[in-house]
């Protein structure tokens, strides 16, 4: 049974969020994929369910994220919108739909809320964005921005280490996740960088910044969900802590009714017409 109880059951807000971080309350994320899972996730009470292009990855098999279409990302993000009451739901636009320039960013942004009835869109960047950025919002769709480990950026990296340890790239964070605030965006994922340059990013905005590896000193948390319910056993950054062992779980389940079925012990005379 689960230790959270839901005390305020309305749909969350953008505004509502920015409220819970002035009140100190953190704030707890994670992705779906499908309808199925936005049910668990959004019925256990989370604050807000990122359809993210780690769907890529974790949905489809891929490498990276960078391979999945703007029509996939349509196709998960409005199953998860099916399934959910009360989380804000996020979709991130995948890469190719925003960099291009700001008028195919903002007509891809649109298509995605006219199809998918999510709240909100997750974009990678800083400063090299912000035309896109700007004509989304003034489109009126909100933006979640996102700094730090960019997956879709994986090919620059070269790799996807811990981001911004040096002054140069910390300082450059600072300065894009202020632009960002200042252009309007509710919101800030920050991936896989130094605690202690999570913690004064959190400290300098407004808007609440949402940690995955970014230490315990941001507004929020957000996890992917195959992740943390431990269905892909061999992925194991720091970052990480497994809250279920869904992989032996469902390993030992599909084992059982093959051992049933070759026994023929299932269906049994109850489970028949
Ligand atoms: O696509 C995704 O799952 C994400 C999270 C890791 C923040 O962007």
């Amino acid at each position: 049974m689960s230790k959270y109880i839901v005390e305020d059951t309305r749909k969350v807000t953008t505004h509502r969020l920015v409220e819970m971080k002035r009140k100190g309350e953190k704030i707890a994320m994670l992705t779906a994929y499908d309808y199925t899972m936005a049910t668990l996730v959004d019925g256990a009470g989370i604050d807000i369910i990122l359809v993210g292009d780690s769907a890529s990855n974790v949905m489809a098999g891929n490498v990276t994220t960078l391979p999945i279409t703007l029509d996939q990302m349509i196709y998960h993000a409005k199953s998860v919108v099916r399934g959910v009451k009360r989380a804000l739901v996020v979709t991130d636009m995948p890469f190719g739909t925003y960099q291009v320039n700001a008028d195919e960013a903002v007509k891809n942004a649109i298509r995605i809320m006219k199809e998918t009835h999510a709240d909100a869109l997750k974009l990678e960047g800083g400063e090299e964005i912000l035309p896109s950025v700007r004509k989304i919002l003034d489109a009126g769709i909100p933006i979640m921005a996102h700094l730090g480990l960019t997956p879709q950026s994986i090919n620059k990296f070269g790799t996807y280490g811990v981001r911004a340890k040096d002054e140069a790239e910390a300082e450059k964070l600072c300065r894009d996740a202020k632009l960002l605030q200042d252009a309007g965006c509710f919101a800030l994922v920050l991936e896989k960088i130094p605690a202690a340059l999570g913690t004064k990013v959190a400290s300098e905005l407004e808007i609440p910044v949402i940690g995955i590896g970014a230490g315990g000193g941001v507004d929020g948390q957000v996890l992917v969900c195959t992740d943390m319910l431990g269905m892909t056993a061999d992925f194991t950054p720091r970052f990480l802590r497994r809250y279920a062992d869904l992989h032996t779980v469902i390993n030992e389940a599909v084992g059982n009714y093959i051992s049933d079925v070759k026994a023929c012990d299932f269906p049994n005379e109850k489970e028949q017409y």
